[in-house]
């Protein structure tokens, strides 16, 4: 005869194989908080409703915050025979209170006692997560306000192109990671909705009161449908999905940092704390974090990929594999979560190395752009202009000069409109200081932007 909290049909105790297969408490043990919480909140309702009485209310209460009192302090010793948290803590309760202890789970199923409790838990992430998000955009302002001068090669195909400020080029991550917040904000709506009192799937008989219950909790409002309520787990897949996409943008972010810190761009040096050497090299300095971050981004978009799949194809209502979202879910939260924190302290320990950006773009007609645009500003029209500095920038490779380097004579060769304030025009500084277009690199542009970054996250 089995003694499983569901034993009552079995004859024979459950395989030693299959209880291994079946339990999840090493992963979903970190729930416990949430599930006593959402607990107690139904012991709550059910006494108002006069579902059970008062007083076993208040002694199954009072016991719940001893058993979380005990898993504080590591006092619980969890077992693969009790599957989940869930069986956990209405065992652990039945130890603290008595037989009482099985009136907890009337009028309630497992499925949507854990559907409550990763949407408690998933609230909680998120919210830690928008402010750590907020923490790594002040970094990446706090270093763009430091560089609204630094002037740096802006490259496409990973050829230099145009020079634009090493300010800007902070702030358009700045801007990633601020849409990052507004998906995880915006995910909050989906989240904050109480699924307890679907019960197995179809409801429950008891008269229960789920509003009292949701306002107890704090969700802003009750689920409408109990066999979507503990069927679909699309808020981990979405947060999974925002998640995937806010690794991308760090790992973007971390692919630059790697190729700013080798000898051949060496626009900027991680400091010792935040990068590793070699055992073999004793010159080597490593950015092993951004390689990490990099590569843990495989981690994360690997866990979108198993949540989806296990989904995928599930018939309603609850099925088993859903057990199978936690793991995906609670690394994702991890290591995004270690990434940005390493990633904000690491930020103030970046050193920019000015001049040798500004170098990089004394070469490679990053102001071919500018010479063509000049011609049109004495009437050329465009296209015929980008023909004129083509032909100019050929002649210049050619001589192995820059443009700036051309005589006045060698450039009326391609057109006799230029005169001598050519060289003012493309010279470094105008050529970023006149794209003053909303959203460009212009100086004031990006000065106004840092501007209101900061106000917007009140540093
Ligand atoms: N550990 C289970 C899970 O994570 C809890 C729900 C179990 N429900 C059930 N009918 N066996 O999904």
């Amino acid at each position: 005869m089995s003694e499983k909290l569901w034993g009552g049909r079995f004859a024979e105790s459950t395989d030693k194989l299959v209880e291994s297969v079946n339990a999840s408490i090493n992963v979903d043990k970190r729930l416990y908080e949430s599930d006593i919480k959402g607990s107690q909140a139904h012991l709550e309702m059910m006494a108002k409703q006069g579902i059970i009485s008062s007083e076993d209310a208040e002694t199954l209460v009072q016991g719940l915050d001893t058993v979380k009192a005990r898993i504080d302090n590591n006092e619980m010793e969890f077992t693969d025979a009790l599957e989940d948290i869930h069986m956990h803590v209405e065992e652990h309760l039945g130890d603290v209170c008595g037989p009482v202890a099985r009136k907890l789970h009337t009028g309630r199923s497992r499925n949507d006692q854990v559907a409550l409790d990763v949407r408690i838990y998933l609230k909680d992430e998120t919210l830690t997560l928008i402010q750590m998000l907020k923490d790594f955009q002040a970094a990446l302002v706090t270093l763009a306000d430091a560089n609204k001068k630094t002037v740096m090669p802006g490259y496409t195909h990973m050829q230099r192109a145009q020079p634009v400020l090493f300010a800007h080029h902070m702030l358009a991550y700045y801007q990633m990671f601020k849409r990052d917040v507004e998906r995880l904000e915006d995910s909050l709506k989906r989240l904050d909705v109480m699924p307890l009192g679907c019960a197995a799937l179809a409801g429950t008989t008891f008269p229960i009161d789920r509003e009292y219950t949701c306002q107890v909790l704090g969700f802003s409002r009750v689920s409408e449908n109990s066999m979507d309520s503990v069927s679909d787990r699309d808020f981990v897949m979405e947060f999974i999905s925002h998640a995937s996409i806010c690794m991308i943008h760090l790992s973007r972010l971390s692919e630059e940092l790697i190729l700013w810190s080798t000898s051949e761009f060496a626009f900027i040096t991680i400091s010792d704390a935040f990068t590793t050497g070699s055992s073999i090299m004793p010159q080597k300095k490593n950015p092993d974090v951004c390689e990490l971050v990099r590569g843990k981004t495989g981690r994360v978009v690997g866990n979108l990929m198993a949540i989806l799949t296990t989904m995928k194809s599930l018939p309603m209502a609850y099925n088993k594999d859903m057990q199978e979202d936690k793991e995906p879910l609670f690394d994702t939260i991890d290591t995004l979560k270690v990434c940005l924190e390493v990633y904000t302290r690491m930020f103030a320990h970046i050193e920019v190395h000015k001049e040798r950006m500004r170098a990089a773009c004394m070469t490679g007609f990053l102001n071919a752009t500018d010479f063509a645009d000049y011609l049109v500003n004495k009437g050329v029209a465009f296209r015929t202009a980008h023909g004129i500095a083509g032909k100019a920038v050929a002649f210049a490779i050619e001589q192995e000069k820059e443009l700036d380097d051309l005589t006045l004579e060698e450039m009326h060769a391609f057109s006799d409109l230029i005169e001598k304030d050519v060289y003012g025009f493309i010279s470094l500084d105008a050529t970023v200081a006149r794209r003053n277009s909303y959203g460009g690199t212009g100086f004031e542009n990006v000065s106004a932007a840092v501007d209101a970054a900061k106000k917007d996250l009140g540093i």
